[in-house]
């Protein structure tokens, strides 16, 4: 057996169900918030996320799928949607064509990151951008979205975090008093974090090593350098948010490590599922589209991890795929007769099983027993002869006969009971 590769999984049947049942919450939360699907490629330039995702972040500096193609351009596998998505923003103009540039995209991302519960190197994710709109009554409501489709999904212990990392205007101040702050000890910091100071200084918080932490815990705060306008921005949001009368508490820590936020970022963490308990990230970024070569406009949005979500998820119902009926043949002769009715059935909506391999009805009626179908069909010569079917109730055991022209209409109206 040739296995998968390390990091990635297949999801089988079994557990895809709940995958099914994420996705369709997920794209009926971004239809009542108003925000349209687009598909954009697994593969990009790498250009667009050195630039975008940011030459100083961990993505771009180790995590990147990245090759030269046969024909010699450098691409890479797109670690995360948000520059794929202000790419496809830009290049067809949605802002013309769309009411508002509001847009979702469900779909794997990929990271070289070390594989451990939660954290694999092809993910999945629910990306949500909205372009165009500066004002802090959008960050509340895509806050309050990203809450909304939690709590959608059943997760009950989430906590929602929330922070402002300022704009270029009032950061530089923020990252000279961090690094006044540090003075000397910044020798006592992990390597990453001494590089950090020479790169982007806000990006220390990120440091999850244990002895760095009771120096970093002395540090200022990103809230004590706002400049009026992100001051007055992130108060405008916070006050939203008590108007939604939403749980959240500001961390200071929280910078995200991506290069492009401006004010508002967020997390929304799962206590119950490990180490990986950031199930959803994201914030503003009001410069990004112009750096990427679009028109001045504001982004801001969102990305939750599929894999975290599932895993935080409680277990649904009826988490398996129904079937209708197990149409069973006894004897040559029904063979095609059976499989005529099998897929008049089906032309009729209905989720059928058949058995190709002329098993003994007992071994027949064990699979469907096996795959949990509702009803079997048993055609023998008999049957033929009458033009009728014998349908077992496989919930109450009992049997009845039917006529062939009026199974489908008889199995397609669950109200009326079959043994009737
Ligand atoms: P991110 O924080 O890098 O943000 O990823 C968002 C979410 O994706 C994380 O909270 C986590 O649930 C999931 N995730 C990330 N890496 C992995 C992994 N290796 N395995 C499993 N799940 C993972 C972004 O990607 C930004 N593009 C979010 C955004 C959108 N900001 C603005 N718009």
């Amino acid at each position: 057996m040739i296995p998968s590769v390390r990091g990635t999984r297949d999801i089988i049947p079994g557990e895809v169900e709940r995958w099914q049942r994420l996705e369709d919450i997920a794209r009926e939360v971004c239809r009542q918030y108003g925000y349209q699907e687009i598909r954009t490629p697994v593969l990009e330039r790498e250009e667009l996320f050195a630039k975008g995702t940011g030459e100083s972040t961990d993505i771009v500096r180790k995590e990147m799928y990245t090759f030269t193609d046969k024909g010699g351009e450098r691409v890479t596998m797109r670690p995360e949607a948000t520059p794929s998505m202000v790419r496809a923003f830009v290049q067809h103009s949605l802002e013309q064509s769309m009411a508002t540039a509001k847009l979702y995209s469900l779909g794997p991302m990929f990271r070289y990151e070390r594989p451990q519960k939660g954290r694999y190197r092809q993910f999945h994710q629910l990306d949500v951008e909205a372009f165009g709109v500066a004002t802090p009554s959008l960050d509340a409501e895509i806050v309050e979205m990203a809450v909304a489709f939690v709590r959608a999904l059943g997760i009950r212990d989430a906590k929602l975090l929330i922070n402002s990392v300022g704009c270029p205007e009032c950061r530089p101040a923020f990252s000279r008093a961090l690094l006044e702050a540090l003075g000397d000890r910044i020798h006592e910091l992990c390597a990453d974090c001494q590089r950090r100071a020479q790169t982007n200084p806000l990006r220390i918080f990120d440091c999850k090593v244990p002895a760095d932490q009771s120096t970093i815990d002395t540090l200022p705060h990103s809230e004590d350098y706002l400049c009026t306008d992100c001051r007055e921005h992130f108060e405008a949001v916070t006050g939203m948010l008590q108007a939604y009368r939403l749980d959240y508490r500001v961390s200071h820590r929280l910078v995200r490590g991506l290069d492009y936020y401006t004010r508002t970022t967020f997390e929304i963490l799962s206590q119950g599922i490990g180490a990986q308990s950031a199930v959803l990230g994201g914030g503003r970024y009001d410069n990004l589209v112009k750096e990427l070569g679009g028109p001045d406009r504001a982004g801001i949005g969102f990305a939750a991890g599929l894999e975290r979500l599932v895993l935080a998820m409680p277990a649904g119902e009826a988490e398996t795929n129904s079937v209708d009926a197990f149409v069973v043949a006894v004897g040559d002769e029904a063979r095609i007769p059976t499989h005529v009715l099998a897929r008049d059935l089906r032309h009729a909506g209905l989720s059928v099983l058949i058995d190709y391999e002329a098993r003994s009805l007992r071994s027949q009626m064990k699979r469907a027993d096996r795959a949990h179908v509702a009803h079997v069909l048993i055609v023998g010569d008999d049957e033929i002869e009458r033009n009728e079917v014998t349908v077992k109730n496989m919930a109450t055991g009992e049997q009845s006969t039917v006529s062939m022209d009026a199974i489908a209409e008889r199995l397609c109206s669950p109200g009326e009971p079959i043994d009737s």
